[in-house]
């Protein structure tokens, strides 16, 4: 039997690629929307992201950095989860780019938005659902030995939430019919949700 690749992340890997979040995956993404105080809209995707809880529902994601999205709901307390799909997959990939914070992401990438009813944040109108938050904790990750490092977890509680009404079946939310892309590891790996990757199985009793 050939022996398990073991490592010590803080050792290095030992692999021509880090498999860290290929093994983690594939994951949901999500898919932000803020508004600057001075009114700037941003939108980014951010693959460390989860929901946490149902109630109140919380989500959350994390930046590798203080990045705009941060900065602004740290500012503003308000940000818009929007669900990624296969059709706006090349538009969600196009927020990702590393560009000024005075630049308008939903201009950038020409998505079309609807206004949100409880926050300021605009929300992508193609998206088939979408939450609307509030920032409930904004967390600066540590290492083992307490020392803060620059990445920041962001937790929201949704306080309104958005569904295409095409996307429920007899008031069912039906996953897979919104196409939902997740991210898997490497510089391009995604994942499509389908039906055919569908398997049922209750919790025991
Ligand atoms: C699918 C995808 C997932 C990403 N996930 C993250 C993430 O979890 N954390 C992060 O810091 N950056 C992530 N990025 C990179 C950010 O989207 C990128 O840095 C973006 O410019 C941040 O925008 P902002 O500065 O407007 O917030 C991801 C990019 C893509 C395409």
């Amino acid at each position: 039997m050939t022996e398990w690749h073991f490592y010590e992340p803080g050792a290095g890997h030992r692999l021509p690629h880090d498999p860290l979040n290929a093994i983690v995956a594939p994951r949901p993404i999500g898919w932000i929307s803020t508004i600057s105080t001075k009114g700037v809209r941003n939108l980014a995707p951010y693959s460390f992201f989860n929901l946490f809880n149902y109630r109140p529902p919380i989500i959350g994601f994390s930046s590798m950095g203080w990045k705009d999205s941060v900065a602004n709901i740290a500012a503003t307390g308000e940000f818009v989860w929007n669900l990624a799909t296969r059709d706006l997959a090349e538009a969600m990939n196009a927020t990702s780019a590393n560009v000024d914070a005075g630049v308008d992401e939903f201009a950038l990438a020409a998505i079309d938005t609807l206004p949100s009813r409880l926050v300021k944040p605009d929300r992508v109108a193609d998206s088939p659902a979408a939450f609307e938050c509030k920032l409930t904790q904004l967390v600066r990750l540590e290492t083992k030995e307490g020392r803060a490092l620059d990445q920041w977890l962001v937790l929201g509680e949704a306080v309104g939430i958005h569904i295409d009404p095409a996307m429920l079946e007899d008031g069912v939310y039906q996953t897979a019919r919104a196409r939902p892309i997740t991210r898997g590891g490497g510089p391009a790996d995604y994942f499509e949700i389908t039906e055919d990757g569908l398997f049922r199985m209750r919790r025991p009793a």
